[in-house]
């Protein structure tokens, strides 16, 4: 079982590439034109708003339902962000979830700024570069402890 997955880009990544024609034919078939179109404008004005400046960024990150809470999900953005820092890059998100924006702070990020798109509520965060390469206090702080 897959017990969770991170995917980001690193700082250069964004935007990213149209995936190909076969795969959008297949959204289009799977989801139907209506929904496709509003996905569509979710990621416009989403990338209306993303900073200009080159981040890691957070597209998905998620645990199986049933393993939730355990530190899996810390552990992933850890791990993450460790490499950013090596790299003395910041990072960048959007959620949609209130109470994951708690989730994100205890590893640093902070929210940017609040938008409405389709009539849900999202949060951009940000978390700066680590200065002088070393993880950043947070990242260690929330590391899980076992
Ligand atoms: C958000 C998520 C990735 C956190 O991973 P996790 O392994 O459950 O989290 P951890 O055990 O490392 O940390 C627990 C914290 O996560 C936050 N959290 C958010 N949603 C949660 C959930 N459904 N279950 C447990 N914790 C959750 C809480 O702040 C919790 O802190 P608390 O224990 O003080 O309440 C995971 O709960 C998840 O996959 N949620 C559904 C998908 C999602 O919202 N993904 C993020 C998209 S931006």
């Amino acid at each position: 079982m897959v017990a969770g997955a991170l995917v980001a880009t690193h700082p250069y990544g964004y935007p990213l590439p149209a995936p190909p024609l076969a795969s959008r034919i297949r959204c289009v078939w799977g989801q139907g034109w209506r929904v496709a179109r509003r996905w569509a404008r979710v990621f416009e004005a989403l990338d209306a708003l993303h900073p200009l400046e080159p981040l890691g960024y957070l597209g998905t990150l998620g645990v199986e339902p049933s393993l939730q809470g355990r530190g899996i999900g810390t552990a992933l953005l850890a791990h993450w962000l460790a490499g950013l820092d090596r790299e003395a890059t910041g990072a960048y998100l959007e959620t949609d979830r209130r109470e994951n924006v708690a989730f994100y702070t205890r590893s640093g990020f902070r929210v940017l700024g609040e938008t409405e798109v389709l009539g849900a509520r999202i949060w951009r965060m940000r978390r700066p570069a680590a200065s002088d390469g070393r993880p950043a206090r947070s990242v260690l702080e929330s590391a899980p402890s076992s």
